[in-house]
């Protein structure tokens, strides 16, 4: 990456000039803010803090079927291609998981907690006529996940505000018309490291490198492959312990889609398939630990971890993204 003059625009595409931006910290050699700062013996930079009251959903809502009990079930169908009807269906809630994920990402700023975003995610969704998908999915309390720096996933919503410096993945998904659409993206809270920065855009990357492959015929593998062969060659490991999944009908279904190298997996994509590709990569190394909560997974080792998510459809040569839109934040346009 080439230094920008004083007053280019700086390399992190925050918009302010270079001199406002990471000119100093360029200068002095830091190379992360003390809180996601290297090296072992880190401390958190995040711990629980009060999760409020359960959010109602309005009646007219059709709820997917473990609204009530928490648990998912019923008309759980394993690896399968959808019929024209559920394709249109999925287009439809992949397009509105993708609305409420980007109302969600334009609220977030330093000072605002997890737990409003859950409220902007929850509204968004119920206002469109969704039913917010995690919310009570095997008792998850909210209708959105957040992530915070080495949060790898399942956060839950929470009084934390969001720091200066701090990284956060927003995971949305939605049901509606009987269909679930799920995606999620990881953005800066104001001025991040270039560490964060860097880890963030590369796992960007290797999501768009496992779509690339995705096609009928394909080994389920080759996904996994590219996706760790990319976040190996930049010094970051890749999350083993939760995968991308088949979505329809089913929040989560066969095939479960490894984003790390498993040879013996023979599986083959199909043309009509809908899955999720969801790669978490870490900056350091790949192993999780639960949190008393039994959901927040968060980094052994304290280090950084990103991830994105699209749900995709299996065309007759590639995939359909159907919780396209926009770039990410940190691409133009
Ligand atoms: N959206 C997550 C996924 O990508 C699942 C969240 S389950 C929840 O699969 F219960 F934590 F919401
Ligand atoms: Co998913
Ligand atoms: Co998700």
């Amino acid at each position: 990456m080439k230094r920008p003059k004083r007053n280019d625009p700086c390399w992190c595409n925050s918009g302010k000039k270079y001199k406002k931006c990471h000119l100093r910290s360029d200068e002095s050699g830091e190379t992360a803010p003390p809180d996601t700062a290297g090296g072992q013996g880190r401390k958190p930079t995040v711990t629980a803090g009060k999760i409020s009251p359960l959010l109602q959903v309005p009646g007219e809502i059709a709820v997917p079927e473990y609204a009530g009990t928490g648990t998912p079930g019923g008309r759980g169908r394993s690896c399968r291609k959808e019929s024209e009807g559920e394709i249109s269906g999925m287009r439809h809630a992949g397009q509105i998981a993708r609305e409420v994920l980007d109302t969600v990402l334009a609220a977030v700023e330093p000072g605002i907690t997890t737990n409003a975003l859950d409220e902007i995610a929850h509204h968004a969704a119920t206002s469109r006529g969704a039913y917010p998908s995690p919310l009570n999915y095997m008792g998850f309390p909210k209708s959105l996940c957040t992530s915070v720096n080495e949060v790898v996933v399942h956060g839950i919503p929470d009084s934390r505000k969001l720091l200066e410096g701090d990284i956060v993945n927003c995971d949305v998904t939605i049901y509606i018309d009987g269909m679930h659409g799920d995606c999620s993206e990881t953005v800066p809270v104001g001025r991040v490291s270039r560490e964060a920065l860097s880890l963030v855009q590369v796992t960007w990357e290797c999501l768009l490198m496992g779509i690339d492959v995705v096609r009928p015929g394909q080994l389920f593998s080759e996904i996994g492959r590219v996706i760790e062969n990319h976040a190996v060659k930049h010094g970051y490991s890749v999350v083993r312990e939760f995968t991308g999944h088949g979505i329809g009908g089913t929040f989560h279904m066969t095939p479960y889609v490894a984003h790390f190298y498993e040879p013996a997996n023979k599986a083959l994509i199909e043309e009509g398939m809908t899955f999720t590709i969801e790669p978490m990569i870490n900056s350091g190394s790949p192993g999780c630990r639960i949190w008393p909560d039994n959901w927040t997974a968060v980094t052994e080792d304290l280090a950084l971890s990103a991830q994105f998510e699209h749900t995709l459809l299996v065309t007759e040569t590639g995939a359909e993204i159907l919780t396209g839109g926009r770039n990410p934040w940190f691409l133009k346009g």
